[in-house]
């Protein structure tokens, strides 16, 4: 039996899960939302200080769920970049411990790959008293696209754990763009589900609302994004308008900053698709658990072409993925033992998975 304990602590999540292969037998987080909230961003002091107070009791309580114990793990899983480096030491601390003790393998997984293999889970469908679990049968070459709140990525899976990059964001990521737009509007942090549901609001309201037009910052001849234009676009549009004395405008404001946001990501998406023949696309990142860009991409998905994103609470930040990615990082590459030279690097690329990978003491 494989069992596999992913630890990840790369920004302001602390998550621990415990699969069988790809089976989700426990997954759980513990979000400093309400650390951060006050400073309408995440500190990075307070975010390593919150996830050493909780790591440890939550890899006991992962495991205690999962009705596992540390002798019967397989391989232990960490993320150990791109992130906040001092967030990242704590998981990777702590999952090198594990893996020294018990002598198990310690795989180091980027948080990227992880957003991709979270849509590679098996998640528990039930039908009438059966309870199966199914995956989505994703077999590459397929189109990555990362949104969250650090990155805005568009890559070719050409293999497991081969890529190549076509794009990323210049400036603001997609959901940086979210989040900043929410705090400049007072919203809450993080902004990307408050103006989700704002906007949905407007949406389901019969009454005629105000469409902005605020651009769409395609960037047609790469396959970059740019999303700091659109935020300043947002930021004049308020400062011209002030005061923005009712919620209405607001909302208005956001639901049209949302849909300029949905168009580009899912059309510049589709013409990569396009483009490199991929006949699959694959989304992940908190982003991906915006309900407009989902709806957008059924409309997409009804005329027939195959794109996956995963459960909303699998887009957000989550120890599973990144346990999910090491199953299939470890059926590809044969990893040495020594586990202490792995490092935290807060600027991990998106790289290919060498056939050996050895991690040895510095
Ligand atoms: O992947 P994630 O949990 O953490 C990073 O790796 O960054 O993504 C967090 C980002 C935040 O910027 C948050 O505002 C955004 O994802 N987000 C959303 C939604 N849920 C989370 N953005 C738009 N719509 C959502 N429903
Ligand atoms: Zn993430």
């Amino acid at each position: 039996m494989s069992l596999i304990l992913g630890i990840e602590t790369s920004c302001d999540e602390t998550a621990v899960a415990v699969l069988e292969k790809r089976k989700i037998l426990s997954n759980l987080v513990i979000s400093q939302v309400a650390v951060h909230k006050k400073f309408q961003g995440v500190v990075p002091e307070l975010a390593c200080r919150k996830h050493l107070e909780n790591i440890n009791s939550l890899i006991a309580l992962a495991l205690k769920e999962a009705k596992v114990d540390y002798s019967d793990l397989s391989a232990v899983a960490v993320t150990n970049g791109p992130g906040l480096v001092g967030a990242l030491l704590i998981g990777l601390m702590a999952a090198k411990t594990i893996a020294c003790v018990y002598r198990i393998p310690l795989i180091p997984i980027n948080h990227l790959e992880g957003h991709i293999f979270a849509n590679f889970l098996e998640t528990r469908s039930t039908r009438i008293r059966n309870v199966n679990y199914t995956n989505k049968g994703i077999e590459p070459p397929f189109l990555g696209l990362i949104i969250s709140g650090g990155h805005t990525d568009l890559f070719l899976v050409k293999d497991f754990g081969k890529y190549e990059i076509l794009g990323r964001t210049r400036d603001d990521a997609a959901g940086e763009a979210y989040d900043k737009v929410a705090k400049l509007l007072n919203l809450g942090y993080p902004g990307g589900p408050i103006i989700d549901n704002l906007a949905k609001k407007v949406h389901r309201l019969k009454t005629k609302r105000q469409t902005i037009n605020f651009p769409r910052p395609y960037l047609w001849g790469s396959w970059d994004f740019s999303f700091s234009g659109l935020k300043t676009a947002v930021v004049n549009y308020v400062r011209s308008h002030q005061p923005l004395a009712i919620s209405r405008q607001r909302e208005d404001i956001v639901a049209s900053f949302q849909s300029a946001v949905v168009d580009t990501l899912v059309n510049k998406t589709l013409k990569a698709a396009e483009k490199f023949k991929m006949k699959q696309i694959v989304l992940g990142g908190g982003v991906a658990a915006n309900s407009a860009l989902r709806t957008a991409f059924d409309r997409e998905k009804e005329k027939g072409r195959r794109i996956y994103y995963p459960e909303p609470e699998l887009c957000t930040d989550n120890a599973a993925m990144i346990a999910c990615a090491a199953y299939y990082k470890m059926q590809k590459i044969k990893c040495k033992m020594q586990t202490l030279g792995i490092k935290a690097d807060p600027n991990l690329p998106l790289s290919n998975w060498k056939e050996k990978e050895s991690y040895l003491d510095a």
